[in-house]
């Protein structure tokens, strides 16, 4: 069996999590999934980043300490993820005593191969970011160029890293590995990034004391981005005794890290700059996808424009908001969400197109053939074109899979629906029932049922409370669910058990919703979560 592991950001302790940290943990269980009915065994990690000045500082202000502060933001993580049925097979936490253990060995182990040393780092640091800038970076306003908020001047004794070093060897390892960093666009970004040269980075902090104390000299906690970056192996074992993880998931399997384009350098040439510091396998991908923007701009508690998954999960379903959520992945641009979009599109693809699909075909099946609807071949050119619409889809969505465009994998499917849809209106089955072509209305429902089967089993990883209940309707057998070898016509006959209600309640008054959700967002905002 193909080994497989796909891993979120670990996000920052700081704060309720919304539907920006939720695209990047929808997509990687979605993908995981689509892994596992590819027949995959597979590792899905996810966690949170609880090192920083930042929590120290929220802690303070909350009046608790450092650990009880990320003890209640890791438990609500846990908490959204499972919601929102993303499940992970680990939940990693940087204050894991055995991620604090191995990364002590990780720093020891940089500094035996002489790629540590101390100095001393002035420079300006942006404290929400946990990152220093150059002066051409903060620009004269001083302000951090991704979060827009002030940045200070940090003068202290630091350890460094020879970052310098490996810029060859990165800019080597890129060219030798052109899917190493997706989409192309963000490959050229870090290319060009590396080449107007890199700086030794600063990998320890001593002016505060929330971190991973460096165990040779203890005033000095590690740098939280080391820190982080690490969990991705450090939940694997990898400095531990047992490395059946390690061995099974980072050197012979598929390994994949999705990101946000604003982690993108980290990713890109800390972490295998790191790797290759303490000879391990650069052995990932990495895929960083766009930004969700609200309002024009990026999702933030402070710009009030933050939408949370519960709000639209409740109004419209899990599914809905996790077919909204990739359906709209901004894969390489950003996505500008608003609830108008998000209602049209529930509206639209789901209760017009795929839901009312679905009921119509069963009630046809229950009231010509009581369900019961055998294998019929055909020559009607209508049914053919169907057949081959849904071959193709099949092939086109695997294609876009793998280049991680879930965003296009699902407009595929969204094509294929359309076109059964149009096939009801092609062949008239109400006429043909009327006339007593039973032969034929045989074969459109027959025909209607595979294609309903083929989209269902390419929307398992989306739909995920919808296609098991489609599943049962139509008596699948687990081989019939199968993506593996799913074709048109394999199967013989179909007992189809009619729905009671629609798969998906249409939105009525779209404009009413809106208000609603954007007073829900006003809401929370004023709560301060
Ligand atoms: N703690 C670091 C990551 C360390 S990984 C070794 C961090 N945390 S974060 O909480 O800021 O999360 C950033 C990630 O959240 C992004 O890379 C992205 O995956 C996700 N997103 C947060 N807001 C987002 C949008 N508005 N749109 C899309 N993704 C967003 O960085």
């Amino acid at each position: 069996m193909k080994n497989f592991y796909i891993t979120t950001p670990i996000y920052y302790a700081s704060g309720r999590l919304h539907i920006g940290s939720a695209c990047t943990t929808c997509f990687c269980d979605s993908y995981a999934r689509y892994k596992k009915q590819l027949g995959y065994d597979t590792r899905f990690l996810t966690g949170m980043d609880e090192h920083g000045q930042k929590v120290e500082i929220k802690a303070e202000e909350k009046g608790i300490s450092p650990q009880e502060y990320v003890d209640i933001l890791a438990e609500r993580a846990k908490k959204l993820w499972k919601y929102l049925e993303c499940r992970e097979d680990y939940f990693v936490r940087t204050t894991d005593q055995n991620h604090i253990e191995q990364i002590q060995k990780v720093f020891e182990m940089m500094q035996e191969n002489g790629d540590i040393y101390l100095g001393n780092y002035e420079g300006w640091y942006c404290v929400s970011c946990e990152t220093f800038f150059t002066a051409t970076e903060v620009g004269a306003e001083h302000v951090c160029p991704s979060c827009g908020k002030k940045v200070s001047i940090v003068s202290e004794e630091s350890y460094f890293f020879r970052l310098s070093k490996y810029a060859k060897p990165l800019l080597d390892y890129i060219d030798s590995h052109p899917l190493f960093i997706q989409p192309e666009s963000r490959k050229n970004e870090v290319i060009s990034f590396i080449k107007q040269g890199l700086e030794d980075l600063s990998i320890s902090r001593s002016s505060f004391s929330w971190g991973i104390p460096i165990k040779a000299n203890p005033k000095h906690v590690v740098y939280v981005w080391l820190d982080a970056l690490f969990n991705y192996l450090t939940s694997l074992g990898f400095l531990e005794d047992d490395k059946s993880l390690y061995d099974k998931y980072w050197l012979e399997g598929e390994v994949v890290h999705v990101v946000a384009k604003d982690i993108l350098r980290f990713h890109a040439i800390f972490w295998p700059a790191f790797l290759m510091s303490i000879n391990v396998p650069v052995n990932f991908t990495l895929f960083a996808h766009g930004w969700y923007l609200m309002m024009g701009d990026k999702m933030s508690k402070s710009k009030g424009n933050v939408i949370y998954p519960e709000t639209l999960v409740k109004r419209y379903g899990l599914d809905s908001f996790r077919y909204y959520i990739l359906r709209e992945l901004p894969f390489s641009d950003d996505t500008v969400c608003t609830p108008e979009d998000y209602i049209s599109r529930y509206n639209n693809d789901l209760v017009n197109d795929f839901g009312n699909l679905v009921s119509r075909t069963f009630s046809m099946a229950d009231k010509y053939f009581q369900g019961h609807v055998e294998k019929e071949e055909t020559d009607n050119p209508y049914l053919l074109d169907l057949k081959k619409t849904a071959l193709e889809t099949i092939s086109l969505y695997h294609d876009y899979m793998k280049e991680f465009k879930v965003n296009k994998a699902l407009q595929e499917i969204n094509k294929l629906v359309s076109r059964t849809n149009k096939v009801i209106d092609e062949t008239l089955p109400w006429t043909l029932f009327k006339e007593g072509q039973t032969k034929e209305l045989k074969a459109v429902i027959y025909y209607l049922l595979e294609a309903i089967r083929i989209e269902s089993v390419l929307y398992v990883p989306y739909l995920i409370e919808t296609a098991p209940i489609i599943f049962a309707h139509l008596n699948t057998t687990k081989e019939e669910e199968n993506l593996i070898n799913l074709s048109f016509s394999n199967k013989n006959e179909y007992n189809v058990v009619k729905l009671e209600g629609p798969l998906f309640p249409r939105e009525n008054d779209p404009d009413k919703a809106k208000e609603e959700i954007i007073k829900d967002m006003e809401y929370e905002l004023s709560l301060g979560a």
